[in-house]
């Protein structure tokens, strides 16, 4: 679905959010791997925003640079409020920075991560084609809490919004709350914002109210509610409590979206996958499964119980045994990675290498069929095709001051528990014995070998034993 209108974004994101007692502003606080601003920023760009225009007050240069890392940080267009005056103050502090040319504006709150573009959307087009001034999303809550209540008149139409501070015990029985996001005609918001500025801040919180332009448009009979379908669509983050709830939403909605598009999941209370990381069909992941950042999942691939993956590539039909832990890395095609391996960044494994238990891998490519199966540290290294690499072998790339490299040839056999004194290359179809600490290249297809010789002492037990 696409937007009938252009529109750009308004956030609202000056507040310190102190309810969370945190020394971290409460827009900067992470729901599953990604601030709320970003979430927020995310779903008005994704429903067609032409610019973003975030109001930034605490924290504003932790928040800015954050924003200026994202990959639409060119749509970003931020604007500043010194001073935390209310939310219609802040509305006044980014009008300078909107478009007046953009019929529309969208604002939205910087603590409501969990709209998405599909609801924002949706709600533009219903407000254009009514032609209205101002549309409100609104939702009917069990417990409407401390959110400002819907006013409507007898025939219904929205009049007012009340805050919960400033509402009679009447008012506060109204389960219809006002979410606190809104489109408004970019003229209208151009002309009532400043009039609220003028009429002052007669109210129990002593602060300009956006929900003032409610009753200005209806003065006209040009707003009107929206009501989402979803409360939890619109559920704020105030408090931690909050934030878990809001994690467990988005969690649950990611999840169903992939089982939808193919993915098997043994066990969905138990699995996470952030809304960055993208997965392909027949992928099954086992319970405790934990997918981050821009991690990709290839048709087919099989991860077992109590994987942490974070911005790696897992290739197709690869399979990753349990309780492995994979940050910034590659696995190929048909790889076998695990039980218990850590591959760290630079990590890259080709197509039906295996990689097994207890084997640290970092900046390391495996060629094809390459095979460290036990007990290893491969760092700062190539290994070449079908070469296997024995157990308890390590790679000696830090000298104290500087890495060095380890090339390891084409269907070369490292011995058991080889120490590898980088750099240091082994030739292609080499040999090196078993417990060798190497610090010379081995020539293609010599055996190289560096360990004290054994000779056995003859008589050396009591001859006689207790
Ligand atoms: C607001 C609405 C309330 C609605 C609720 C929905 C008003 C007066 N009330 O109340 O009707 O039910 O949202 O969540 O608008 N902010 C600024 N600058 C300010 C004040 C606030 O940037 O001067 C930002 C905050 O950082 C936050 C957002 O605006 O991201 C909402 O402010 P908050 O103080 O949380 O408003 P509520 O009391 O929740
Ligand atoms: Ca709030």
């Amino acid at each position: 679905m696409n937007p009938s209108t252009p529109f750009q974004s308004l956030i609202l994101a000056a507040g310190m959010g102190t309810r969370m007692r945190s020394d971290t502003i409460k827009v900067l606080h992470p729901l599953l791997g990604t601030p709320l601003i970003g979430h927020v920023t995310r779903a008005a760009l994704d429903a067609g925003a032409a610019r973003v225009v975030p109001i930034l007050g605490h924290q504003r240069e932790e928040v800015e640079a954050w924003l200026r890392t994202q990959s639409y940080a060119d749509a970003i267009h931020p604007a500043f409020q010194d001073e935390q005056l209310g939310t219609a103050h802040a509305v006044a502090c980014g009008l300078p920075a909107l478009d007046p040319e953009i019929p529309y504006t969208l604002i939205l709150s910087g603590d409501v991560p969990n709209l998405d573009a599909e609801t924002l959307i949706a709600m533009v087009n219903d407000a254009a084609s009514a032609g209205c001034d101002l549309a409100v999303m609104t939702a009917i809550l069990n417990d409407p809490a401390s959110y400002g209540r819907i006013i409507r008149s007898e025939q219904g139409h929205l009049s007012a919004i009340v805050e919960f501070k400033d509402a009679t015990d009447d008012q506060r029985a109204i389960t219809e709350i006002n979410a606190g996001i809104y489109l408004a005609r970019t003229a209208f918001l151009l002309d009532a914002i400043p009039a609220i500025m003028d009429a002052g801040t007669d109210n129990a919180q002593n602060e300009y109210y956006l929900t003032d332009l409610v009753a200005l448009a209806a003065r006209n009979e040009r707003a009107i509610a929206w009501p989402v379908a979803t409360p939890e669509l619109v559920q704020g983050v105030n408090d931690r409590l909050d934030l878990a709830r809001a994690t467990d939403f988005v969690r649950r909605r990611t999840l169903e979206r992939w089982m939808r598009a193919g993915v098997t999941l043994i066990d969905p209370a138990r699995t996470t996958i952030e809304p960055t990381a993208t997965l392909e069909p027949d992928v099954t992941l086992e319970p405790d499964v934990t997918i981050c950042g821009s991690s990709h999942i290839a048709r087919g691939a099989h991860i077992e119980q109590g994987c942490r993956i974070t911005n790696s590539h897992v290739g197709p039909g690869a399979r990753l045994l349990a309780y492995s832990y994979l940050t910034d890395a590659r696995v190929d095609q048909n790889a076998s990675i695990g039980p218990f391996a850590h591959l760290r960044p630079g990590a890259d494994i080709g197509k039906g290498c295996k990689v097994g238990n207890f084997v640290e891998i970092k900046k390391t490519r495996l060629d094809q069929g390459a095979k460290a199966s036990h007990l290893t540290y491969l760092g700062d290294a190539h290994v070449g095709e079908n070469a296997n690499v024995g157990a308890g072998t390590i790679t000696c790339n830090y000298d104290g001051k500087n890495k060095h490299r380890t090339t390891i040839g084409q269907g070369a056999f490292i011995g058991s528990n080889t120490a590898l004194v980088a750099p240091i290359t082994i030739g292609e179809g080499a040999y090196v014995g078993a417990g060798s600490t190497l610090t010379d290249d081995v020539p293609p297809r010599a055996l190289g070998i560096a360990r004290g010789r054994q000779r056995n002492i003859e008589d050396w037990a009591d001859p006689t034993p207790e």
